[in-house]
């Protein structure tokens, strides 16, 4: 048994119900939990000793929302955006093509570059998503890339329909065969429900499919305009509806009233100069937040959970405390996760040392790299 005891701790953020933050603390990791957590001057002895000097430490984020098995670059169609063109889902196509034509190294060490920058960023759990294959090969592999870098991963063959393909014929492919290729390698099923990409009967026939074969449900809802994709996460008891940019007072009732996580991803927003999502509306209704990146080449090209957070407070309404649990805490709940976004005892030790007193400074000093080397 190795012990490592962290000390010296300004500021430990545990979210521990009884004792959330603590000032002045300490914090000992056995095997890879979290053993002992509390004042600085009831540490115990430890094998191994790490004074923080003062900083803060808070547990690592959890990215619950990210398409990071894609090739290419759209970075042209960001400054056409910039100069005044709208976003639309179309846009994937592009990234469907550039995929396919890559190999299974290239779209790994993608991926692999992709994580470095986010655990670098204070990241340690992600989900990844399929979704640019569309085909049941295609879409196996990159779901089979995935499962190779994290234990998170969602099926999306359902993101657009592929040119060439009716959506009806696409619907029995993604819930025949290409479902019986992906299920394998993956734990969640996903949809973009919206306009110019699936309906309501189609989504709730491709989720439904997928729970039948083991996978649980989540849903890209409500994005680019008001739509079913709350109500449809809300009625099949998905674990997240992630976007919820366009809300009616019923979706905002029917997902605090379901239990449902709202994702809310402000780095797309950002990136396609579309209004923000209202957190503070959601808050106050009572419905859990999720804040994830939704890293992905086109409509959010960021795997930084800081600049997310940086955002969240200044443009969705949240306090720099709503902001950190929803990062951490609240992509483990859209995750059902127990094990991570937290420092309670028994935690995975997923132990985040910040280069400021407190993790006010994430939102307080955006842009600015606080995250300490483990
Ligand atoms: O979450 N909304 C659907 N999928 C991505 C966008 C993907 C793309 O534009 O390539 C998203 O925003
Ligand atoms: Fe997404």
């Amino acid at each position: 048994m190795t012990s490592q005891l962290f000390t010296n701790i300004a500021e430990l953020v545990t979210w521990d119900d009884e004792h959330p933050i603590w000032s002045d603390a300490a914090l000992l990791v056995e095997d890879g939990a979290v053993a002992w957590v509390g004042a600085r001057t009831d540490a115990p002895a430890a094998d191994a000793v790490r004074d923080v000097g003062g900083r803060s430490v808070i547990p690592g984020f959890v990215d619950s929302h990210s398409h990071l098995i894609f090739a290419g670059d759209r970075s042209a169609e960001f400054e056409a955006r910039m100069s005044g063109q709208p976003y639309a889902a179309g846009g994937i196509r592009t990234t469907v093509a550039a995929t396919r034509a890559a190999s299974d190294d290239q779209l790994r060490a993608n991926a692999a570059r992709l994580i470095g920058e986010m655990r670098r960023q204070g990241t340690t759990t992600v989900e990844i998503k399929s979704g640019y294959g569309l085909t049941a090969a295609d879409e196996a592999r990159s779901l089979r890339i995935a499962a190779q870098l994290t234990s998170e991963t969602t099926f999306l063959g359902a993101h657009v329909v592929p040119d060439g393909t009716s959506p009806e014929a696409y619907v029995e492919l993604v819930t025949g065969a290409m479902l019986t290729a992906c299920a394998p390698y993956a734990r969640w099923v996903d949809v973009f429900c919206e306009a110019g990409a699936f309906g309501a009967d189609a989504t709730r026939t491709i989720l439904t499919a997928g729970m039948a074969a083991g996978l649980l449900p989540r849903i890209h809802a409500n994005q680019l305009t008001y739509g079913p994709g709350v109500q449809l996460a809300c009625e099949l008891g998905a674990a997240a509806a992630d976007h919820c940019t366009y809300l009616s007072d019923a979706d905002v009732d029917a997902l605090a009233a379901a239990g449902v996580v709202a994702g809310l991803l402000p780095g797309v927003e950002f990136s396609t100069r579309h209004p923000y999502p209202d957190a503070r509306r959601l808050l106050d209704a009572g419905v859990t937040l999720a804040l994830a990146t939704d890293c992905n080449p086109g409509s959010s090209y960021t795997s930084s959970m800081p600049f997310v957070l940086a955002l969240a407070v200044r443009e969705l309404g949240m306090t720099p405390r709503e902001a950190l649990w929803s990062a951490t805490m609240g992509g483990a709940r859209s995750l059902r996760r127990t094990d991570v976004g937290h420092l309670r005892t028994g935690a995975r030790a997923d132990v985040i040392v910040l280069d400021a007193p407190s993790y006010t400074h994430l939102a307080y000093r955006p842009g600015v790299p606080l995250v300490l080397p483990s």
